[in-house]
């Protein structure tokens, strides 16, 4: 008998990952090969870099998810792929990859949404840690906050499959995006989200007032063309402005902050250091070494700001929906005071609120595999001409 075995890749950005997970709800391994060093020193994804790494590590991380997981190519009845959105030539590697797998094996290819696969993150650690008698599963309100989307979904159990409704997205930058860029600014590691992350925990959150707006009019928006990578993927003009982010400007306010005040974070030496492998601080000596105290203080009310805004518009999306329950998923949901935050506030609304936990809301393959299970069981095979969707909307 089958053991509803399905083997998960996963290549759309600067992770290569491969994982096997049972039925959709049991991972027997789950690798991820970083390429963040490869990255680090221009300060974001390079899309050349990456396809060749992704050749570099596919087959040795597909052997290593197998050798985790003690099972066999002949073990696996299907194969996830992720298909879009993501960078072209590293969703090729992926899909080429698994093809040629399926072809040689004789199994189906199952091609999964990448943002789909991060809210399937939280619900394969849901129906993990709970007795089966218990697992039953209720639409929720999905934030999928990373370093390309700020996107909010409706995501509701439809027969065997999922059902998604847009509700909300970024105009312009992604959340995460908005991490990496005021590092980078201030001279600290790639990517720079657990960099913040660690130092916000050393400054005052209220030292500096950073404001998002409330984008107003639905008129504003008809007709407006996408700007980032982020925007491509989703159409905006019949969202309600409510739910709408926009996080291109807070790292104009941070510069303009640090030139105001005339002050300096970091310096060539300190870049120099980060560069050679250093990691984020853990002490407040620590911190203090890498930047003077308002810097500290700035950097606090930044992610302040950023969490205050996500938490606003996704509780404010739920209340006005009837949703009860909140998923946070995708690399910034990894952050500390997002989750403690989202944590306090959910029970006050008389909701409920789950995060994937800190590795598997970052990008990896187990994810995709979970979300192939609904499809294996109705059947929903790709197609031999499957080939990457750069911009796949969800
Ligand atoms: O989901 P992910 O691994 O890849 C994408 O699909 O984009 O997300 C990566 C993003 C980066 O922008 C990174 O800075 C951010 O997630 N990130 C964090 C944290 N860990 C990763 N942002 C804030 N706090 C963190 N602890
Ligand atoms: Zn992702």
């Amino acid at each position: 008998m089958s053991r509803g075995l399905i083997l998960g890749i996963e290549s759309s950005c600067d992770e290569t990952a491969a994982s096997v997970v049972e039925r959709g709800s049991r991972t027997l391994s789950s690798v991820v090969a970083s390429q963040i060093a490869t990255h680090a020193r221009f300060g974001g994804v390079v899309p050349e870099l990456a396809s060749r790494e992704h050749l570099r590590a596919i087959v040795p991380v597909v052997r290593a998810a197998l050798a985790e997981a003690g099972v066999g190519f002949d073990d696996l009845d299907a194969i996830a792929v992720t298909s879009g959105p993501g960078l072209a030539g590293a969703l090729l590697v992926g899909i080429s990859y698994a093809k040629a797998l399926a072809f040689a094996r004789n199994l189906p290819v199952i091609a999964i949404n990448h943002l789909e696969g991060h809210i399937h993150a939280v619900l394969l650690e849901e129906r993990q840690n709970a007795p089966a008698s218990t697992q039953q599963d209720e639409p929720a309100l999905a934030l999928v906050v990373s370093g390309g989307h700020t996107h909010l979904y409706l995501a509701e159990p439809a027969h065997e499959a999922w059902h998604y409704k847009l509700i909300g997205r970024t105009l312009d930058d992604a959340a995460g995006e908005a991490y990496d860029k005021v590092a980078k600014l201030l001279g600290l590691g790639y990517p720079g989200g657990p960099w913040i992350d660690a130092i916000a925990r050393f400054g005052d959150p209220k030292a500096v007032p950073f404001a998002f707006a409330q984008i107003k009019a639905k008129a504003h928006l008809h007709g407006k063309a996408p700007r980032t990578k982020a925007a491509k993927t989703a159409p905006i003009a019949d969202l309600d402005p409510h739910f709408l982010f926009s996080f291109s400007g807070i790292k104009t306010a941070v510069l303009r902050h640090v030139e105001l005040q005339g002050m300096r974070a970091g310096g060539d030496e300190r870049i120099a250091k980060i560069l050679a492998g250093d990691r984020p601080p853990k002490t407040k000596e620590e911190a203090l070494a890498l930047a003077p105290q308002p810097i500290l203080d700035m950097i606090a009310s930044f992610q302040h700001a950023v969490v205050g805004d996500l938490m606003k518009k996704t509780f404010a999306a739920a209340e006005s929906l009837g949703a009860t329950r909140i998923l946070v998923t995708g690399g910034v949901a990894a952050n500390r005071e997002l989750r403690e935050r989202f944590a306090a506030e959910a029970p006050r609304r008389h909701m409920r609120v789950s995060f994937p936990t800190p590795a598997l809301s970052t990008d990896n393959a187990a994810m995709i595999a979970a979300a192939a299970w609904p499809r294996f069981v109705s059947g929903e095979f790709a197609a031999s001409a499957l080939s990457a969707e750069p911009s796949l909307a969800l």
